[in-house]
């Protein structure tokens, strides 16, 4: 067989002016078309960066053990990334400059290398299957079972907003069904557990840093999602469902905002709640004062109760 390049008729013919203007042309158009989407793409994510005041153009900065982890991953695969991404690039652009169509030049052709074949396989399959385990092993290390000492909040998603639950002077949260949820039981609190009698609820989530944080995570109508980009953390709240597993420990004080990451309704837009990380001074004093105020209302509301009996 005969590969010889024979140039066409067409090819051969001299650029007429109009086919110059016409290129000229295009050519302006598509660098207009450029320019405006570098506008668009500077002006948006400048917008979307606002809340942000550093770090605009990377993940924002971390806040938790578990976090640092996961930014490591993260940034070993862009590295990664980005160094087959400009090998590639640089060969390709090597080649279609070094082998492009010129007088006097035929195209070779060839059938590949069966030994090259080999070893441009294995080389990726042996780095997607060291980052596979990787990042299972490092996946089961932040899904492991919570310290016995986290301090465990009961956190409950709705439309269009958030509570939050704390264990009492006791220390320990009552048990949950999501059964039981309901308008006048949010949590889903079980009546007989003696252990949530003194639980209170809260409008805000305060924890102290250095402290694990377990949260157990239940909605009440919809999917909305705990998502806390400070602290690498994105978690589902799935009605029907208490979701345990979630837990980490902020490293440095801050404040910061819990956000509904979950397209759930028309409110979804407004779906947030304070988070407050404080020393463990100041959250001991923030939670003697949750419990003093808890016991109050309680005893009130008893007195009151046996006042209707008494009448
Ligand atoms: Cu809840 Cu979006």
């Amino acid at each position: 067989m005969n590969f010889r390049y024979r140039p066409t008729v067409q090819e051969e013919r001299p650029l007429a002016a109009d086919d110059r203007r016409r290129f000229a042309c295009a050519r302006r158009a598509c660098l207009r078309l450029v320019c405006f989407a570098l506008a668009v793409f500077v002006s948006f994510s400048s917008a979307l960066a606002e809340p942000r005041t550093d770090n605009l153009w990377w993940a924002p900065p971390n806040f938790t053990t578990g976090g640092a982890q996961i930014d490591a991953i993260l940034n070993f695969i862009f590295w990664l990334t980005l160094v087959v991404f400009i090998a590639v690039q640089g060969v390709f652009i090597v080649y279609l400059v070094r082998y492009r169509r010129r007088p006097g030049h035929r195209a070779y052709y060839c059938h590949g290398n069966n030994l090259l074949e080999i070893v441009w396989t294995s080389i990726p399959v042996l780095i997607f299957l060291g980052l596979a385990i990787y990042s299972n092993r490092l996946w089961a290390e932040l899904h492991s079972d919570p310290p016995a000492d986290a301090l465990q909040v009961n956190v409950s998603a709705f439309q269009f907003g958030w509570d939050f639950r704390y264990p009492g002077a006791d220390g320990k949260l009552g048990t949950v069904e999501v059964e039981k949820i309901s308008n006048e039981n949010k949590f889903g609190v079980v009546e007989t557990d003696e252990a949530g009698k003194d639980d209170f609820t809260s409008t805000e989530l305060v924890i102290p840093f250095g402290k694990p944080i377990n949260i157990l995570l239940n909605s009440r109508d919809v999917i909305h999602s705990f998502y806390v980009p400070f602290f690498r953390l994105y978690q589902d709240a799935v009605p029907g469902r208490t979701i345990s597993w979630v837990w980490f420990k902020v490293e440095r004080p801050g404040n910061f905002e819990l956000a509904c990451s979950q397209l759930c309704g028309t409110g979804h837009y407004n779906m947030k709640a304070p988070i407050r990380v404080v020393s463990q001074e100041e959250y001991d004093k923030w939670y003697a004062g949750k419990v003093q105020a808890a016991a109050t209302a309680k005893a009130q509301e008893e007195s009151a109760s046996t006042e209707v009996a008494a009448k």
